[in-house]
């Protein structure tokens, strides 16, 4: 049947209304699209709870505060909200240390405010995906209080506890992520246990059943409150390799624990369990925290035969620090292995399977320090990035001020910062022979706390965040950029945000076409096509500080749509210009 007379037919048929509503759809973007589930087609907002908004005066955000600005994520168009750890928690690492699986803490609000969130979000069309930390638990958990006291009660089972080597040192020689050693002493036992990231965060022994049980009970307790789905933390270090010792790879002797159990063999077949126990034939998604896992694992992790409907994989991420090396041994990376590791992933996923497209979320710098070169202008690299997030083919992850361009701080001394990683690895720096300014220097590129500085709502004090004292400062720049005042600006990068979310939104190429890098040896553009039928969305995006041109065959009969420039000039994108083409309109197409 030729494309005209599907069309034809496809008009004269019950479900024509689709054409009404001006999206003639060729036959393939309609069997692509019917095979598409409600959270590919959504962007999801990240939460950072603890710096969103505070309701109390007490400079700590809270639930109610996520409900305040429920419409400010509303009018950016997600249609989902992944809330990192709102659990009762001691808060040695933000909530990731979870004291109770199955309540919420006093500082975020009360179980009825959380209902009330689940509500007041669905009515705005938002589903509430909370955040999985089953690696570890808090070391104030109940079931490690119980765990510690002796070798033979109930829970003594429940976390990884081993006997000092003869010498009286550490089991095995790995560094904790936090840095380190990966093991703790403790009197009470008599031994030591194992902790992937700080102290406070043993980690729980996945290879007794009566651990996963409770565990995938307490996944089950959010699931009959309505939620939409989980992120599941660091995933890839549940199951434990033999404790060996590893070779060193810094001057403190130890290994990184990450070369030593990240995605370890049989791992997946805990996964499979957890699937089948928690989330199979449910209408949620799920996205594991899967670094380490690369993307020629993926196909076992996701798609068909997979485990989680997404993974988050970090080869994009870590290009500066690709083998997990220190903060302070960064390598320089190019724009080509940049765009290598995002096709990779691409690629992974392509026949089978899907993947969130994200550069930014609590644990990251801002990514307009991140991918681009110093001294690139803020609001420009913002544009560029956001317009690669939401043209990609996968679900785009949008971080709380990403939306609105923020970027890095650079506070003075170590005490200023407040998370435990950079606290580490300033420690380790020094360690390494590097000065206290030059292992500044690296707490000011990779700080986790870069991300968790306050949102940014309107010019008042504290840019509205709280009428107390914040827990970490607001940045400096929050007078002119804030939310109140991007939403006030057609030319702000909220507003390029916008635009974005509700073009992707209204085009088959980009809800359910496929992906195709074009000058893959450019150092200077990414550029790729998305193509569902007859449907092609072009991507470009110079990410360099220089003009860069564009060969003319590529842009032939195509018809710009966005530009984040308007520069007028044809084949040649300005330092950090992000454009998009449609295929030229055709005959009988209703766009
Ligand atoms: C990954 C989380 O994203 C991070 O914030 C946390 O510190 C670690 N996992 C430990 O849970």
């Amino acid at each position: 049947m030729t494309m005209k007379r599907f069309l034809r037919k496809f008009a004269k048929s019950g479900i024509a209304a689709l054409a009404c509503a001006g999206m003639l759809l060729t036959a393939s973007a309609v069997s692509a699209e019917g095979r598409i589930k409600w959270w590919q087609t959504t962007a999801v907002y990240q939460i950072y709870p603890k710096s969103f908004a505070d309701t109390t005066g007490n400079g700590v955000g809270d639930i109610p505060g996520i409900i305040r600005h429920l419409d400010h994520i509303r009018s950016l168009g997600a249609g989902a909200i992944w809330l990192t750890p709102v659990y009762s928690s001691p808060m040695v690492d933000n909530g990731y240390d979870i004291s109770d699986y199955t309540d919420i803490d006093p500082a975020y609000g009360t179980m009825e405010d959380f209902d009330r969130l689940v509500t007041e979000a669905q009515k705005r069309n938002i589903r509430i995906v909370m955040d999985l930390v089953f690696n570890h638990s808090s070391d104030n958990n109940l079931w490690f209080q119980e765990s510690k006291q002796n070798r033979t009660n109930p829970k003594a089972d429940w976390y990884i506890w081993r006997d000092a080597k003869p010498d009286g040192s550490a089991p095995t020689n790995w560094r904790s992520i936090f840095g380190g050693s990966a093991w703790t002493w403790c009197a009470e036992r008599g031994q030591y246990y194992l902790h992937t990231f700080a102290p406070q965060q043993p980690d729980l022994n996945w290879e007794n059943p009566e651990v996963r049980r409770a565990l995938y009970d307490a996944a089950l307790f959010w699931l009959d409150k309505g939620v939409g789905g989980f992120r599941i933390d660091a995933i890839p270090y549940i199951k434990k390799p033999a404790f060996r010792d590893g070779i060193p790879d810094d001057a403190d002797g130890l290994v990184s624990i990450h070369t030593m159990t990240a995605n370890t063999p049989g791992i997946l077949d805990f996964l499979h369990e957890f699937k089948n126990e928690v989330f199979a034939g449910r209408d949620i998604f799920t996205v594991g925290e899967a670094n380490g896992v690369q993307p020629k694992d993926l196909p076992r992790w996701v798609g068909e035969n997979g485990v989680f409907d997404m993974v988050f994989e970090f080869s994009h991420m870590n290009l500066s620090l690709k083998n997990g090396e220190t903060w302070c041994h960064p390598t320089p990376w190019k724009l080509t292995e940049l765009k290598a590791a995002l096709n990779a992933t691409q690629e992974a996923t392509r026949e089978n399977g899907w993947c969130p497209v994200f550069f930014e979320n609590h644990d990251q710098p801002r990514c307009v320090n991140h991918f681009f070169p110093e001294g690139a202008d803020r609001e420009k690299a913002a544009k560029a990035m956001a317009t690669v997030l939401l043209t990609l083919r996968g679900t785009p992850f949008i971080y709380e001020g990403q939306e609105l361009g923020f970027s890095n701080v650079a506070w003075p001394s170590i005490r200023d910062y407040d998370d435990i990683s950079s606290r580490g690895q300033y420690e380790i720096a020094l360690k390494d022979g590097f000065s206290p300014t030059e292992a500044m220097k690296f707490v000011h590129f990779f700080s986790r706390d870069n991300a968790r500085t306050p949102m940014q709502w309107d010019d008042s004090p504290n840019a509205g965040f709280t009428t107390g004292t914040p827990w970490l400062p607001v940045h400096d720049d929050y007078a002119l950029q804030n939310a109140e005042a991007e939403a006030r600006d057609d030319r702000s990068v909220f507003a390029w945000y916008r635009r974005l979310v509700e073009f992707r939104r209204s085009h088959p190429a980009l809800r359910a076409g496929g992906y195709e890098e074009l000058l893959p040896e450019n150092e200077q553009i990414f550029a790729f096509l998305r193509t569902v039928g007859s449907h092609q969305i072009l991507t470009l995006v110079n990410f360099s500080l220089e003009e860069a041109s564009i060969p003319e065959e590529i842009i032939a009969g195509r018809k710009l749509v966005m530009d984040s420039e308007e520069n007028g000039q044809k084949t040649v994108l300005q330092p950090l210009e992000a454009r998009i083409y449609e295929i030229a309109k055709q005959e009988g197409s209703a766009r």
